[in-house]
């Protein structure tokens, strides 16, 4: 196997989280969680943060890990949000003050949160949970944080630094020259959107609910969930089930005998296994996937997939829009 596709595959188990990413990673509720970098850098703070994969794909790739009652304060973002759960129950929550809404996503939902809206989440199951998040675009900006949660990051020793670096005032002073982010002022926070928990759970596409799942008539093998974007699989278009403007396309491909025969496009694409077991066939280079693998085929290369476990499983697929 080549170097080159050796490099694109991403083993759970290898890749090198960082543990303090976001400024608020000593808070009470936050400090007990772990952030993977897999397709380009995230919207990590943390200037050590492993990246697994750098080159552009036109979206970013990363996971969360977090104890239970742990996760992520208040923040928005200005590309994509949307998230994957792999393990475990977690609950989403937003507005301002973290109380306009919430939804409870359980293994294999999914859920595309819009831009300009302060969002959290955290670990309501009683072991850790994982999940994999995909940003919008090559640079998926900053986030932005909501007063409250950055003040009392602050209170900590931590410090959110305008170039999105991380100073740690127990380890280290405010380095020359750089200058400490001030929390949004009132009249800032009006320019923020409002969702109701209806209105978000149109976005939350369920796992276990059958009237999500296409079949594609492919030997009864194959059945799809479409999530974002027109999704093609031999020959057939699906429609997605959330509206999103994302700039990727999100599928997710299940079955005992699931796979797609050889196709080829021009860019490069991210496979990440749910459950299951599954084979990417790449240029004639095989690489296998277990559950919370992943993989990202080259541009231009030629590719196939089959789930080769003998129980069904479950592929997340991801291609940036055409
Ligand atoms: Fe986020």
């Amino acid at each position: 196997m080549s170097n080159n596709i050796l490099s694109r595959l991403a083993k759970f188990n290898e890749l090198i989280p960082s543990t303090v990413p976001f400024v608020e990673g000593k808070l009470k509720g936050h400090q007990d969680r772990k952030n993977y970098s897999i397709i380009g850098p995230g919207v990590s703070e943390d200037s050590k943060q492993n990246v697994k994969l750098a080159e552009s794909h036109g979206f970013n790739i990363g996971a969360v890990s977090a104890a239970p009652m742990n996760g992520s304060g208040l923040h928005s973002h200005t590309t994509a949000e949307v998230f994957m759960i792999h393990s475990g129950s977690w609950r989403f929550y937003w507005g301002v003050n973290g109380e306009e809404g919430e939804v409870i996503l359980n293994t294999g939902d999914v859920a595309s949160f819009p831009t300009n809206m302060f969002r959290g989440f955290q670990n309501v199951s009683d072991e850790e949970a994982l999940m994999f998040v995909a940003l919008g675009e090559d640079d998926p900006g900053v986030i932005t944080w909501t007063p409250k949660l950055l003040k009392e990051a602050n209170d900590s020793g931590m410090l959110l630094m305008e170039d999105s670096s991380l100073v740690d005032l127990t380890k280290q002073n405010i380095p020359e020259g750089k200058f400490v982010t001030k929390p949004l002022e009132e009249k800032e926070l009006q320019s923020f959107d409002h969702y109701t928990s209806d209105e978000i759970e149109k976005f939350v596409i369920r796992y276990e609910d059958n009237k999500n799942y296409v079949h594609d008539e492919h030997n009864n093998s194959n059945s799809i969930i479409n999530y974002l974007d027109s999704f093609e699989i031999h020959g057939k278009k699906i429609d997605p089930q959330i509206p999103h403007n994302t700039g990727f396309g999100l599928s997710l491909l299940k079955g005992s005998s699931a796979h797609i025969h050889s196709y080829s496009i021009d860019s490069s694409e991210f496979y990440n296994c749910l459950n299951g077991q599954w084979e990417v066939t790449c240029d004639d280079e095989k690489v296998i996937l277990d559950p919370h693998d992943s993989f990202s085929a080259p541009k231009k290369s030629t590719r196939s997939i089959k789930q080769i476990s003998n129980d069904k499983g479950s592929l997340f697929i991801i291609r940036k829009s055409k």
